[in-house]
């Protein structure tokens, strides 16, 4: 099958340029101008004047299918790659989990089972590790070799998920043999659980008061530390779902001292805040970890992409509906699934209130959801980017659409949206997947199971000075 797509203005994180583009099979097979007129044969030509060709949109983190609160989030890996091909998004990184006790390999063959025949789109895996140990140590360095070079850890979580400084600085050793990258959930989860203890013990039950618990002081200090923990074990360290000034300062400053310190943002932490919270119960919509800010650390977060301080936006998509899932924590914040549901808003958000906003040239907006991604997590330059060779997934987004986000017309598997009645300008009219048009002037027309696992390599990107 052959795709021509013409009159478009490829858009890619280098520059603009009004050019055809021929695909072949699953890959770019040439870029140039007036391809067609010069003869070039194709099965299908798709016109897209007056609109551009971006990489396919790539988010490094969702959590399909994740055990949270003894509950799961909805989205399946199904549905959930198919609310990201609406927005754009054509290839996913999610995070298998290994549970207390068990494998890491356990935990990467459940992942890959709830995937295989069913994603949409491409879809890779990081590795939460629960456990460090000689065992997992080990397993480490087989996951490496086969394509899951990161591993997420948590200083929150007491519990859960929760690693203390030595199990964080013995993982990070390993990742300095076997060039993985360490993934940090960066908050004081023990000091959290005591101030949220005390919160509950007085009464102040409601979601707000989860977002009151998790001090931006608390996100800095842990950033710090594990940051200083990756410079003692001379290693890169990824920083997730960044929310605060505190939090992005310890970035900034060690950054400026030159470590390979990287982190990621999120839409919610860039449109939401704490406001969003309040409203009772209904607040629960909005209960994340960390928590939604005061609005006033919004502009340093834009400033910390304009600057390169973050080097991406991921979604951290984590859906649970409103009913019969947030509301297992009635009368008690802490038992409220912390998660949000976003994966299919990110591009839009982001070219909304970044490009349109004044804030984020259209380049810097590809970087920053496809081109970064795809450099940091081993994809480049198969995936993020438009050129000879690389996959076939290609957006043709039209700029001066606009659209309302609504629940009633959303494709996320989950009741409610942050966004409800938000206008947002931009849209994926058209999305290619390795060639195939998985979606089309808002319908559907991809296959379950044509997402396949991408085998990525470790971060060169990290790894440059
Ligand atoms: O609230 C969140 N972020 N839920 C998903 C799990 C995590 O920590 O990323
Ligand atoms: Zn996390
Ligand atoms: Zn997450």
């Amino acid at each position: 099958m052959r795709t021509l797509i013409t009159n478009g203005t490829i858009v890619t994180a280098d520059g603009s340029t009004a050019a055809d583009v021929l695909i072949d099979g699953e890959t770019i097979a040439q870029i140039g101008t007036d391809l067609a007129a010069n003869g070039t044969t194709a099965d299908e030509t798709i016109d897209a004047a007056g609109r551009w060709l971006i990489p396919g949109a790539i988010d490094v983190h969702t959590h399909m299918e994740l055990p949270f609160g003894g509950t799961f989030a909805k989205d399946t890996f199904e549905s959930g790659t198919r609310a990201a091909a609406f927005g754009g998004t054509t290839t996913i990184v999610d995070f298998a989990v290994q549970s207390r006790g068990s494998s890491l390999r356990a935990g990467l063959d459940a992942w890959h089972a709830k995937a295989e025949g069913n994603a949409v789109a491409d879809y890779g895996f990081h590795m939460i590790m629960s456990d460090v140990n000689d065992e997992t140590l080990k397993e480490m360095d087989q996951l490496v070799a086969e394509g899951v070079p990161d591993f997420k850890l948590f200083t929150a979580y007491p519990g859960v998920f929760y690693s203390d400084d030595g199990a964080i600085f013995r993982a990070m050793q390993q990742t300095a043999t076997n060039g993985g990258l360490i993934m940090m959930h960066a908050e004081n989860g023990m000091a959290i659980d005591i101030v949220a203890a005390d919160l509950v013990g007085a009464g102040k039950t409601d979601p707000l008061y989860h977002g009151i618990a998790r001090y931006p002081i608390f996100e800095g200090e842990a950033t710090n530390r594990v940051i200083r923990l990756a410079e003692a074990a001379q290693v890169p360290v990824y920083i997730v779902h960044l929310s605060a000034r505190d939090a992005l300062t310890a970035v900034r400053d060690a950054r400026d001292r030159g470590s390979q310190v990287f982190a990621e943002t999120c839409p919610q932490y860039l449109f939401l805040s704490i406001d969003d919270m309040g409203n009772g119960f209904e607040g629960a919509k909005f209960v994340c970890s960390p928590p939604l800010r005061s609005a006033d650390h919004q502009d340093e977060l834009w400033t910390g992409l304009i600057k390169d301080d973050l080097q991406l936006v991921a979604t951290d998509h984590c859906p649970f509906d409103f009913e019969g899932q947030k509301d297992l924590g009635k009368g008690d914040f802490r038992k409220i699934p912390n998660g949000l549901p976003g994966v299919e808003d990110r591009v839009d958000l982001l070219h909304d209130g970044g490009v349109v906003g004044g804030r984020l040239t259209k380049e810097r907006w590809v970087e920053i959801i496809a081109t970064a991604p795809a450099k940091l997590f081993g994809m480049f330059p198969r995936k993020g980017t438009i050129a000879v060779g690389s996959d076939a997934d290609i957006v043709v987004y039209d700029p001066a659409a606009t659209r309302t986000i609504s629940a009633a017309t959303h494709h996320m598997d989950v009741d409610y949206s942050c966004y409800e009645g938000r206008a947002v300008q931009g849209r994926s009219d058209i999305v290619l997947s390795r060639g195939a048009v998985i979606v089309r002037d808002g319908a559907f027309t991809g296959k379950k199971g044509h997402g396949k696992f991408l085998k990525r390599s470790t971060a060169d990107y990290a790894r440059l000075a």
